[in-house]
Parts: structure tokens; sequence; C-alpha cells
């Protein structure tokens, strides 16, 4: 298992049309302040039923293959994370698979367990390739997802929708994994759930907070207990998370990031043996502003234009991150933090790769932002209200897909 493995190039697709978070805080006689400053919201993501989690799943990995040139016949794994699927049995990876032309020689699945599915995938992916069994072959993970809780709810800020594709190869130019370092933390609770048949998700929402914090103390706790048996981080006057360059979290609003890191820090605080002697000053060491300026804050920049992505918002953090400062990261060690409501954490970590800023340029995240238009409330809650199986016919921007029609229970494409 010892083969550089990583991430070699992503791209993302998101949906057309996005609202401005003050124009729906005012709408829902909040004060903006709340949504922008109180969750760290600026814009955030609106689908029509035209895009579902198929066609941005497929308009993402088009566009990392045209982006970055990828022979397509190196492919031999295709795995979609997702906790929106559109068919109890077909996978979206199926539909990703055909719509991409993609050889028959390929292992294909979707891969769910809330917003952990993506990273399930990649590390199925990443551990493929690392033992050997690819044989010298890449891997194509797509997260995709839209997050939707309905409108007038308390979770309506923090929806959103959008694919992350991800190039999994020996090449791992965007990042290496430290294969094995992973640290993981599972418990059997009810914060965030959907049940089969509901378009919209049931949370228990603070709870969800609570149980975030806790199953990520549990995953970084493993990664940390093997980094030091590794040599790769120490106790000495820097705290172990402090000499990771970033670390990068699920993103189901940025505050949570806050939230996160402090965590994180609380974790090393309590178990440095000489840290800040009472809870309430290791609490005020945990907050950390110049700490989560340093590693945290820069990796946000698209998360709080697009909102929740579900399995995609630990990739559109990373996609932020070294969109910011690919070139700058090249070389250093970054970690990673990826939760699924119900529950799954996983802390990982993987080396910044000298082409990073290379890879992240043909990946035109300006353009891919730019190119959305803004609606209104009232547009937002028009879409919100479309019924799932009756898209508007639209025509797809070039080099997108969109659902066109689902007829006796098949949905077909249109597009790219
Ligand atoms: P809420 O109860 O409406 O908001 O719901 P609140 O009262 O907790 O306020 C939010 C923050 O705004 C607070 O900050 C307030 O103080 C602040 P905090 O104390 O947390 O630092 N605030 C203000 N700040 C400035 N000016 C003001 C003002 N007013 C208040 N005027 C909640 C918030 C996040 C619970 C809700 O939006 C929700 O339920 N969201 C969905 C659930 C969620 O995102 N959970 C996150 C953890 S679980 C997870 O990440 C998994 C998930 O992605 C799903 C999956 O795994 O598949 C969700």
């Amino acid at each position: 298992m010892k083969k550089r493995v990583g991430i070699e190039a992503l791209a993302v697709a998101v949906p057309r049309r996005y609202v401005d978070i003050e124009d729906l805080a005012r709408a829902r006689g909040v004060d903006p302040a709340k949504f922008t400053a109180g969750l760290g919201a600026k814009e955030m993501a609106v689908n029509d039923p035209g895009e579902d989690s198929v066609s941005l799943a497929a308009t993402a990995a088009a566009r990392l293959i045209q982006q970055q040139g990828v022979d397509t016949s190196k492919l031999g794994m295709l795995v979609v994370g997702t906790e929106t699927g559109v068919d109890h049995s077909k996978p979206i990876a199926s539909h990703v698979h055909g719509l991409l032309k993609l050889p028959r020689a390929m292992r294909t699945f979707d891969s769910q367990h809330a917003c952990y599915g993506g990273t399930a995938g990649l590390m199925a992916a990443v551990e493929w390739i690392a033992s050997g069994a690819g044989a010298g072959r890449s891997a194509l993970v797509v997260c995709t997802d839209i997050a939707r809780y309905g409108l007038k709810t308390a979770g309506e800020p923090t929806q959103g929708g959008g694919a992350v594709a991800l190039l999994v190869s020996e090449t791992p130019d965007l990042l290496a994994v430290d294969v094995g370092l992973n640290g993981v933390s599972t418990a059997d609770v009810y914060d965030f759930w959907r049940p089969v048949g509901r378009r919209e998700a049931l949370v228990d929402g603070h709870y969800s907070i609570t149980c975030y914090l806790d199953a990520m103390a549990g995953a970084y706790r493993g990664w940390r207990e093997r980094a030091l048996e590794q040599g790769l981080v120490r106790w000495d006057s820097k705290l172990p998370s402090e000499q990771l360059a970033r670390i990068l979290y699920h993103v189901p609003f940025c505050k949570m990031a806050r939230k996160a890191h402090a965590q994180v820090r609380l974790c090393d605080l309590e178990d440095s043996g000489n840290g800040p002697a009472t809870p309430e000053a290791r609490d005020e060491a945990a907050k950390s502003q110049p700490s989560y300026d340093a590693q945290v804050a820069k990796s946000l920049g698209l998360n709080a234009r697009v909102g929740n992505v579900y399995t995609a918002s630990l990739y559109l953090a990373l996609a932020g991150q070294l969109h910011a400062e690919g070139a700058a990261l090249a070389g250093q060690r970054i970690g990673l933090l990826s939760y699924g409501s119900g529950s799954c954490a996983e802390f990982f970590s993987g080396i910044v790769g000298e082409k990073a800023a290379e890879r992240m340029a043909r990946a035109d995240l300006d353009t891919v932002l730019a190119k959305r238009e803004r609606v209104s409330v009232e547009e937002y809650e028009r879409l919100m209200n479309l019924p799932y199986d009756a898209p508007e016919a639209i025509a797809p921007e070039p080099g997108t897909f969109r659902l066109a029609e689902i007829h006796e229970f098949r949905r077909k494409y249109a597009g790219a």
C-alpha cells in the first residue's frame, strides 16, 4: 500500500440559478445578519426539476473529462456518492456511465451514507488503486446532491445543490492521500434523515450539530493517534492540528466549519497535558480567531455561494481552498473532515500536489459561478413548488445535461 494515490483533478457543476441569502432573510422576516453572520451564508443554489442529482453529476463528470483531457479508456471504476438518489434500484452511476459513453469494463455503483457517501466512495477508489487491484487504472468519483428542507423551515437557508467530480489516480496532482491514516467514528443517531418517498429531509437541527461535533472528535483523535505514531505531527509548542497547513470540513453551512475547527482544537487542548487549566480557558483558546483565519477561512469561498451540497460539500471546500491557494500550499499537508448524519465521520489528510494551481486553473471555477442567474425569492418559491417529475422545457446549456422527461418511470436526459 505504498503507492502515491489521490485526487488528480476535479470539476464542479452547480444549478444555473441562485437566490441571495439576504433577500431570503428579508422575505422570511428574519434579520439578514442571522443568515450572513449567524450561518455564514451569502448565496444559495436553486435547482429546478430538470437539474436533478443525475444531470448535475453527469455535467460535473463531463466537464472534468473535457477540461482535463481525461483518457476514459483508462477508467476502471465509477462511484457516485449521493443521498438524493432518483431510484431505489438503478444507481445514478449507471446514468452517468451511459450519458458519458464510458467503457463497459468498469465497476459502477452508488455509495450512500448521508453526506459521508462521497468520502466512502473516494476511499473505496483510493484503496482500490493503492492495493494494486486497479492495475494502473483510474477512478471517477462523483459527489452529487440537492439539499432540500422545504420552504419556511429552519433548515431553509442551509439548502443548496451541485456536484463535484474527482479523478482519482496514481498521479495525485491535487492531493496525495495519506493512505491508512484515516480516523473514523460511527454512531446510530437520528439527527437528519429522509424517509423513503419524501422529497424533503427531516432534521433535528441543533442536535445534528452536537452529533457532528461528537463524531468528528472521535475521527480526529483516531487520525491524530496514527499521525503521532508516524511522526507526521508531534506534541510541541504547536498543537498537532496546528501542524496541518489547512483543515477542510464538511460544510452544511459555513459557520459549522468554525464550530468544527474549535472542536478539533479543543481535542488537542484537552489531550495535550499542558494546555489551559480550566474548561473555560480551553474553550476560549479553542475558538482562536487567528487559527480559524489561517487554517480554515479561505476554504469557504464556494460553499458560502452555493450552500449545502451534502456529499459534495467537503469537496467544494477542497475546490475553494485550492482555487484560492493552490500554488502556496504545494507540498504541504492538509486535513479533511467528512461527516454524514446517521452517523459516520472520517478525518484524513494528504499532501497538496505541485500542479494543484495548474489543474485548478483548468477547472475555471470563476466562470462556473459567474454564469449563474440571480432569481427573486418568488421565483425560487415557484421552482421549489414544481413537481419533481415535470421538468420545464429548457434547452441545456452547451456542455451540460438536463432531465428532459420521465416516461413510465424511466428518466430521459438531454444535453452535452
Ligand atoms: P435556527 O434555530 O434557526 O438558528 O437553525 P439559531 O437560532 O441556532 O441561529 C443560528 C446562528 O445564528 C446562531 O449562532 C445564532 O447566535 C446566530 P451560533 O450560536 O450557532 O454561533 N444568530 C445571529 N447572528 C447574527 N445576527 C443575528 C442573529 N440571530 C441569530 N441577528 C440550524 C440553525 C443550523 C439548526 C438550521 O438551519 C438547520 O436545522 N439546518 C439544517 C441542519 C444542519 O445543517 N445541521 C448541521 C450539522 S449535521 C450535518 O452537517 C449533516 C448534513 O449535512 C446532512 C447529511 O449528513 O446528509 C445536514
